[in-house]
């Protein structure tokens, strides 16, 4: 049986992967800073890169017009990063016809709707969160002043909601009619199937993998600086109070200027399980170029759910990381297909589909 990599041998592997360009992916022809984790490396010119125009990556087809939200969020002036994200990823917040954010999101088991939501940004790795928020249109926006008002990172349940109604974010029900007919066929399904509740006998059956995890992930970056946002209503139908990786600092998302940022969209159990977004970001901070470094943890968590026996569950998630190295270097793979990210370069915004890591 093969073991897994250790810590030393997982960041020699990225390492290895980088200077050997084992993975093929969307990176740019950029040299690979291999080798070079205690050296300061100069940054390039281009987007995301001083004199260059900004770079937002996010994950998705409605990461398009969130791109371009974030882009106007940046033509408006005086923004850094973070401002982008957090006005980006607010596009498909507010859509009622995408079931895996915010609203319109698949509710829960009890037909409730629960948000999570980080935001971080790269130079000062200040952060905050919200995980299970009822009745917020926003959660990204309340991450964002969980961020700069409190000493605090992350908020859950109905302390995040009280904090928010004390900050003035209206409340409102998140449900929607289309949602709530979804939601009334699920109820139905499960009685046909004898009344077990809830989740674990119905997910692989019933979840369609298009409408579930679809997690919006950004991450912009102008004159050196990054900053990531993470929101989603998470896996649907979901057992009340469960909290995906989209909240969690280093799980769903993570950045730092010195290394870079990684964000993730697909089954949240297994993205915490590998500690995802963090292990991409210090992966580049040793050198890796950003695909390899997804790569790299896609291979973990595959080989921990088909062989380590994690869970019983699902043993092919879908998972999905897109990164951006402090070069400006993109990044993004997938474990299953389908996956697509956008990408906004010089002010053009391109849908891409992604590559699936090799078997
Ligand atoms: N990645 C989103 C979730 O699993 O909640």
């Amino acid at each position: 049986m093969t073991s897994p990599p250790n810590r030393r041998e997982f960041l020699g592997a990225v390492g290895a992967s980088a200077m050997g360009a084992a993975v093929v992916g969307t990176t740019t022809s950029c040299a690979a800073p291999a080798g070079a984790s205690s050296v300061p490396l100069p940054l390039a010119s281009g987007d995301g890169m001083p004199g260059g125009s900004p770079l937002i990556v996010s994950t998705w087809n409605f990461g398009v017009p969130a791109n371009a939200a974030a882009l106007a969020r940046f033509n408006a002036g005086d923004a850094h990063p973070v401002d982008m994200c957090e006005a980006g990823v607010q596009v498909p917040e507010a859509d009622p016809t995408i079931s895996s954010v915010g609203y319109g999101g698949w509710p829960n088991a009890d037909g409730v709707v629960e948000l999570d939501a980080c935001i971080m940004r790269g130079d000062t790795l200040a952060c905050g969160g919200v995980a299970g928020l009822r009745d917020i249109l926003h959660p990204i926006a309340v991450a964002r002043r969980v961020m700069d008002r409190t000493r605090h990172v992350l908020l859950v349940g109905e302390g995040a909601r009280s904090f928010a109604v004390n900050e003035g974010f209206p409340t409102q029900n998140m449900l929607t009619e289309r949602a709530a007919n979804r939601y009334a066929e699920i109820i139905a399904e499960r009685a046909l199937r004898g009344g077990h509740e809830p989740w674990e006998r119905l997910g692989p059956e019933i979840n369609d993998p298009n409408e579930d995890h679809d997690t919006i992930g950004m991450i912009a970056m102008h004159e050196g600086k990054l900053a990531m946002a993470v929101t989603t209503s998470g896996m649907a139908w979901k057992l009340p109070g469960r909290v995906g990786d989209s909240p969690i600092i280093g799980a769903g998302g993570y950045v730092d200027d010195e290394a870079g940022a990684a964000v993730s969209t697909g089954v949240g159990e297994e993205v915490i399980r590998s500690c995802g977004s963090a292990m991409i970001v210090e992966a580049m901070r040793h050198g890796a170029a950003p695909t390899d470094a997804i790569a790299a943890v896609l291979r973990r968590i595959r080989l921990t759910t088909t062989s380590r026996g994690a869970t019983p569950y699902d043993k092919a998630p879908q998972v999905a990381f897109i990164a951006v190295d402090r070069l400006g270097r993109v990044g993004a793979l997938a474990l299953l297909g389908g996956f697509q990210y956008a990408l906004t370069r010089n002010g053009e915004t391109s849908l891409v589909n992604a590559d699936v890591l090799e078997p």
